[in-house]
């Protein structure tokens, strides 16, 4: 499991999360099925939960994978919500515009294929929210970019911050990942002394960062 909540905590939550419809049972199923890392199902519950709650409409992502996440994102935040999602890889960029288009929601979401690193420099729009799930080993350069197009009370969403346990222990710690688990803590520590920034790291999937822009910079 995620090596970071007991397994039988997570189990039990899973089991009383239930996709909401047939299309993203069926995208949860296929990512499973052809291993594309997609949210945990209680980070996906997690969202909806924070978006509705919040009144979430503007949201941009990095990282759209099969466009899973996106479709959630987009669903919760309802009518008037607009989704930008960034996405390098060719061959997921053409899955997430499929099933885009089958949910029905090409007017609320725009996917952008490119490196998210090159893509945010030119975004001049402004968000609520920006969901980081993409290009593990530089989560600590796109806050730096996305943090003057953030509303001020907008939400950073960080996912994978605890890295399967690995950021939070060395004994977990498998060699070839140093550097995305070092990147990953410095990315905290920042997140977590900033006076920009009001941080809590949680527990949650495969960790999560909840960050609150306080302040302008
Ligand atoms: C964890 S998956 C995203 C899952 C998706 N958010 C969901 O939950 O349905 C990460 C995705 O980020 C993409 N990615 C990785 N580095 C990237 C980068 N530098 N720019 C844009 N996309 C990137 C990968 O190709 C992969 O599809």
């Amino acid at each position: 499991m995620s090596n970071i909540a007991h397994d039988h905590a997570e189990e039990y939550i899973r089991s009383l999360i239930k996709e909401p419809n047939d299309l993203q049972n069926e995208l949860r199923k296929y990512a499973e099925e052809n291993n594309v890392p997609i949210v945990h199902k209680e980070v996906a519950q997690f969202l909806r939960v924070l978006i509705k709650s919040n009144n979430i409409k503007r949201i941009l992502e990095v990282g759209t994978a099969i466009g899973y996440s996106s479709i959630l994102m987009a669903e919760a935040a309802g009518s008037g919500a607009k989704i930008v999602t960034i996405e390098r890889d060719e061959n997921m960029y053409d899955i997430a515009i499929e099933n885009i288009k089958k949910a029905g929601l090409e007017d609320r979401i725009e996917v952008i294929k490119g490196d998210a690193l090159d893509v945010l420099n030119n975004i001049q729009d402004t968000f609520d929210m920006i969901f980081i799930d993409g290009a593990k080993g530089h989560y600590s350069e796109m806050l730096k970019i996305v943090t003057k197009i953030l509303k001020k009370n907008g939400i950073v969403f960080s996912d994978n911050v605890l890295f399967r346990g690995m950021v939070c222990s060395d004994e977990l710690l498998i060699r070839r990942k140093i550097t995305i688990v070092k990147r990953m803590r410095k990315y905290l520590k920042e997140l977590s002394e900033s006076n920009i920034f009001e941080t809590v790291i949680l527990p949650v999937g495969d960790g999560v960062a909840l960050s609150t822009k306080i302040k302008e910079e």
